[in-house]
């Protein structure tokens, strides 16, 4: 399985499975049947609601034998509500207690969005905090102290641009080992991806198959499938291979981690394959040419009436 340096020399597997908008019964068996067939790499969150039956998966692949805890990477995420520095370790041991883990091996700060505390999903305008009110420095500075209580081996961002990672870095001093950002061949991001590069910091890309399965009210009417996009399809056909498979060698041959979502054993053990898939320097010459800077998950759901942000205010 490749692996990619973080920035104290640790080997982060490259390739993983995502959970968002997996349901709770499937993503026990999407898990358990992953790590049966070769997966290391288990991206988790709070707020995926489904925590406790990811954990049941990988409990059971351990006590299988199928795999020890030192074999697996475990990801999970900081939810929104809990940014104030009193909030963060409780968070991360109430995720610890639904996973069923002692430790996860990389923690997350979901979103550089801040809501008052246990409000899972903001309906009023005073269910936000700006981050005027509650800055993104000392929620940092509270989830690098988690490396020192072993609740986590690495901390790291995710949905961070450029400017906020260096905001973070420059009050705190601590570099995240990882910043989680969609990114696929619509979205390329190259001018980021440059930036962290300079600071260390690995990408890992979500939404790598362009997250068809998200409901309605988060799609463009006007949006474009990536699985369908003809470039893609052309490549796939020249090799034998889906278009899921070219899209997530591309991400790896991109230097990123990688964390398709599937609950579906077939395209589990397919998703996996592609690890295997090589292309060519014309295979990346034209899927480079795809870039549309264009967002599946933009954000939008943070800017409803009377939000502190806007679209703008949050990838800036
Ligand atoms: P399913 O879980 O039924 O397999 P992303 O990782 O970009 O968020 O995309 C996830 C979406 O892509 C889900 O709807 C998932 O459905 C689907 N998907 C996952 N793997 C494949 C594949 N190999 N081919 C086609 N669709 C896939």
């Amino acid at each position: 399985m490749k692996t990619l340096t973080l920035l104290d020399g640790t080997a982060f597997p490259a390739f993983g499975l995502g959970t968002w908008l997996s349901a709770p019964d499937a993503v026990y068996r999407a898990v358990r049947v992953a790590i049966e067939r070769g997966y290391r790499h288990i991206d988790a969150a709070w707020i995926y609601l489904n925590e406790e039956e990811v954990g049941r998966g990988i409990g059971e692949a351990i006590a299988a034998g199928d795999v020890t805890r030192e074999d697996l990477w475990v990801t999970t995420k900081l939810w929104n509500d809990c940014h104030a520095p009193e909030h963060v370790q409780p968070a991360l041991e109430r995720s610890l207690k639904l996973l069923g883990l002692d430790y996860v091996d990389l923690y997350l700060m979901h979103w550089p969005v801040a809501l008052q505390h246990k409000v899972v999903r903001p309906k009023t305008a005073e269910q936000y905090l700006s981050l005027d009110e509650c800055p993104l420095p000392p929620t940092w500075e509270a989830m690098a102290k988690l490396t020192e209580s072993g609740l986590t081996k690495q901390v790291g961002v995710s949905n961070f641009s450029a400017s906020k990672i260096a905001q973070i870095v420059d009050a705190v001093g601590v570099t995240p080992a990882v910043n989680q950002i969609e990114l696929h061949p619509y979205l390329q991001q190259d001018a980021l991806l440059a930036a962290m590069k300079a600071r260390g910091i690995v990408a890992t890309a979500y939404a790598p198959l362009g997250s068809g399965g998200r409901p309605a009210g988060m799609k463009r009417e006007d949006e474009t499938s990536l699985l369908d996009d003809p470039t893609i399809a052309g490549i796939a056909a020249r090799h034998g291979k889906s278009a899921a498979q070219v899209l997530i060698a591309w991400a790896l041959a991109r230097g990123t981690a990688v964390i398709p979502k599937s609950t579906n054993a077939d395209r589990i053990a397919a998703n996996l394959a592609a690890t295997e898939l090589e292309l060519s320097p014309g295979d990346m010459q034209a899927i480079a040419g795809l870039d549309e800077g264009a967002r599946y998950v933009d954000g939008g759901f943070w800017c409803t009436t009377g939000s502190p942000y806007t679209v703008d205010s949050l990838w800036a």
